[in-house]
């Protein structure tokens, strides 16, 4: 079994929408799958979508127009859509004998590397849009309307920010005490197993005035901890307000001075674009949390040559070395990929080895999935599939083991927690610890929104319980 990811599980979670609070004839559902860039952008939808009068609906059932916003990364991943699609032709079929019209558009990676194929394996379908064509999706939906089929996959790059809606929304709707921002988009790096650079197009980086403006939004919006998206975050570039070429390291020192923003985070890095000024900001802001996500997919030189990662095992264990010289306390997280073609029991025992030499907090690994137009795919020596099961398993027992014991060493430690939500039990709350694991709190310590300092009592499986630093509450302290 694949390992499920946090950043995918999270998507998972934002299933539906958070958005609009205006009551509008018209319903809209948004499935949301894939990565975080994904919840980002099913939310501006809903925002651009809304001004046309389509309220938010978290119940297909309601729903005039339905957006499944889809990930194309592995294979399973792109055909949970199809499956998704036969189930939605029998709603329309059955709201069509009620004389109810049903909008059905595909969006999203699997949108932008089907486009039209999409039309033909899935009639239900009235409207294909591309992850870089958003801005044209109020018009595309009133044509869709009107009866018209429409693949709208075609971009220019200059569009890709120029008509972000939240670029133009004066106001940010409140989503909780988290959001995300995009910065970036677009990857340029052409690793041989990866679809990325072909759904996302090229890197295009957001200008620094539309970022600091947006964070400000979310900031006076109540929001507390920003996390700054990007297929390659730490590739963002951008000419800084004292006229300097700025990277993601200097817009982080400018994102720290907003006050109310308390907790700043950033995903996914690639190893060759963590810079110095980068790593000084993870040694010199405190608001800067000390998780970091940096992919390695394999351990052995051979193979991350073949997959065009440029850099080797040993590239990657300096660079987390310096990382962890400024910011001793900082949790390392990866994404693996096994049975990439040509990987033998010898590479695979070198990704076994980086993951003992880096000890992870949190990981996410794959079995290497094909995907077609990417040059992976067509490589010789494909590995056989139980053999990429097996392997799967002994890293993810591996992986897991490491999990654990992070989580096991913060125990008895007094760690700051964000509150963000209620817990799945009555008079619980959750919020996220600086490393992103989720901590189970009393209600009665705090308010959602508030930054608490708690002392971690125990570590569960997915998640850590903590009591206030004085010790437990006990029920007579308590009006
Ligand atoms: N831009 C990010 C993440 C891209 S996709 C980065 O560069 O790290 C998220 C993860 O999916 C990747 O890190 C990789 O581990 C995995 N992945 C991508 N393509 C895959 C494929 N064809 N088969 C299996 N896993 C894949
Ligand atoms: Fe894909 Fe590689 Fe780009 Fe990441 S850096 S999005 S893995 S091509
Ligand atoms: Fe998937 Fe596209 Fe994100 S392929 S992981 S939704 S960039």
């Amino acid at each position: 079994m694949e390992q499920n990811s946090l950043h995918h599980s999270d998507a998972a979670a934002a299933e539906g929408n958070a958005g609009a609070t205006s009551v509008a004839a018209k319903k809209v559902f948004v499935k949301t799958y894939g990565c975080q860039m994904n919840v980002y952008d099913s939310q501006r939808m809903a925002d651009a979508l809304a001004a046309q009068g389509y309220g938010p609906t978290d119940s297909i059932e309601e729903a005039d127009l339905v957006l499944l916003n889809t990930c194309h990364i592995r294979e399973k991943a792109a055909e949970k859509v199809y499956s998704e699609l036969g189930r939605i032709r029998q709603l329309k079929d059955e709201r069509a004998a009620e004389g109810r019209e049903t909008i059905v558009g595909v969006a999203g990676c699997v949108a932008q590397a089907e486009g039209r194929e999409i039309l033909r394996r899935a009639p239900v379908v009235d409207l294909v849009i591309g992850p870089q064509t958003y801005h044209r999706l109020p018009e595309v939906v009133k044509r869709a309307r009107g009866g018209e089929k429409i693949v709208e996959t075609e971009y220019a790059l200059e569009d890709k920010f120029e008509h972000l809606p939240a670029a133009q929304n004066k106001v940010t709707r409140k989503r909780g005490v988290t959001a995300f921002l995009t910065v970036q988009e677009g990857c340029d790096k052409f690793c041989t197993f990866c679809v990325v650079p072909y759904t996302r197009g090229a890197e295009v980086s957001r200008p620094v005035s539309q970022i600091v403006a947006e964070a400000k939004r979310l900031a006076e919006a109540g929001v507390r901890e920003v996390t700054l998206l990007g297929q390659n975050v730490n590739g963002w570039h951008g000419e800084g307000a004292d006229g300097r070429e700025w990277g993601l390291g200097e817009l982080l020192f400018r994102l720290a001075e907003i006050p109310g923003l308390d907790r700043l985070r950033y995903t996914t890095s690639h190893p060759r674009d963590m810079d110095d000024a980068l790593i000084a900001a993870h040694r010199d802001l405190d608001k800067l949390m000390p998780y970091l996500h940096l992919p390695v997919q394999s351990g052995s030189d051979r193979i991350l040559k073949a997959m065009n990662r440029k850099h080797t095992h040993d590239d990657y264990l300096r660079l987390i070395e310096r990382i962890r010289e400024a910011r001793p306390d900082i949790a390392m997280s990866g994404d693996f990929i096994v049975g990439f073609p040509g990987e033998s029991e010898e590479d695979f025992q070198e990704t076994m080895r980086i993951v003992r030499e880096v000890n992870y907090a949190q990981a996410f690994s794959f079995k290497y999935s094909p995907r077609p137009g990417t040059p992976g795919a067509d490589m010789d020596g494909h590995v056989a599939e139980d053999v990429k099961s097996e392997r799967l398993q002994r890293l993810q027992d591996l992986l897991y083991q490491q999990q654990r014991e992070f989580a096991q060493s913060l125990v008895g430690k007094q760690i700051s927690l964000l509150l963000e939500k209620p817990g799945r039990e009555a008079g619980q709350l959750v919020g996220r610890s600086p490393w992103l694991q989720p901590v189970i709190v009393d209600e009665r310590l705090g308010e959602i929104g508030q930054i608490i300092d708690v002392r971690i009592s125990k570590a569960g499986s997915n998640s850590l319980f903590a009591e206030p630093v004085a010790g437990p509450i006990s029920a007579t302290e308590v009006a």
